[in-house]
């Protein structure tokens, strides 16, 4: 065998071990890696060092891969390419804190992205860990009452939403308006039967033919319970290490860190839907 997928004890989230990244990409082990990647959600490749190139070869096997612009590699860092630090109040450093809330990635738009790839470039001692929730096990958790109440919901998420409710730079009304938002269903079934919340509380504005308070109350409990100690699990980063995770029924977020004194430089692919 070329890799091993260990799964942790919980059954959500599995280490990939190999000492031969070359084989990832055969064709044999394309299906097992995406049966893997559906079946625990998030899998974790210690120490892989992936270049650019293997990085989106991997997401390659998830699906399509996104471009951003002429680049399929996004860089998501706490200081410049010239290694200057952000400024603490800068809109650059209040953006990237955005990812200390929990959510999952591009809900606020039609097409979905199925899976994402991140890599450690370089993260010094004690910054950011990621912690990902399990979204359906979450939604079996529910009571059976709750379930059913939000089986046919449609939620509206919108970046609009999420600019409001925080701390970034003041955007004009107009620009506002120009910002992607999408309906979907609050529940979706998986390819393999069972069902997960599409939670991605940042971004929830409201569901349709709801009012606002009560629609926040929904997701306020939803997020209460998607967030419960047995749901989670915790990566602390070495560099080299690369994470891919299903972002259909998972969410994540960084762990605070101190972003004025230490370096986390990540870069990410991503696969649409
Ligand atoms: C992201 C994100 C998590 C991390 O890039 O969308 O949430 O650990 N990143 O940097
Ligand atoms: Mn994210």
């Amino acid at each position: 065998m070329p890799f091993d997928v260990v799964p942790r004890s919980q059954g959500f989230g599995a280490l990939v071990q190999t000492d031969d990244s070359a084989s990832l990409l055969e064709e044999r082990t394309r299906e097992r890696l995406n049966d893997a990647l559906s079946r625990f959600g998030v899998l974790i490749f210690p120490g892989l060092m992936a270049d650019d190139a293997l990085h989106v070869a991997l997401a390659g096997i998830f699906g399509e891969v996104q471009t951003f612009g002429a680049k399929r590699i996004f860089r998501s860092a706490n200081f410049d390419e010239d290694g200057a630090l952000f400024r603490p109040d800068s809109d650059k450093a209040r953006l990237l804190r955005l990812n200390w809330l929990w959510h999952s990635d591009g809900v606020y738009r039609e097409r979905g992205i199925r899976a994402v790839l991140l890599r450690a470039e370089t993260i010094e001692t004690g910054c950011g860990d990621t912690e990902f929730a399990d979204l359906a096990a979450a939604f079996d958790a529910l009571p059976q009452d709750l379930r059913s109440r939000i089986e046919t919901l449609s939620v509206e998420y919108s970046f609009e939403h999420m600019i409001l409710g925080a701390d970034v730079p003041s955007v004009s009304a107009d620009e506002r308006s120009r910002l992607p938002r999408a309906r979907h269903a609050l529940v979706q079934t998986l390819a393999d039967g069972r069902r997960s919340l599409r939670l991605s509380p940042p971004y929830m504005e409201r569901v349709i033919g709801w009012g606002c308070d009560e629609s926040q109350a929904l997701f306020h409990q939803l997020a209460d319970v998607a967030t419960r100690p047995d749901f989670l699990f915790r990566h602390r980063w070495a560099a080299g290490d690369l994470i891919a995770w299903d972002n259909r029924w998972t969410m994540h977020r960084v762990l605070p860190y101190d972003d004025r004194g230490l370096r986390r430089d990540m870069r990410g692919a991503v696969a649409l839907a």
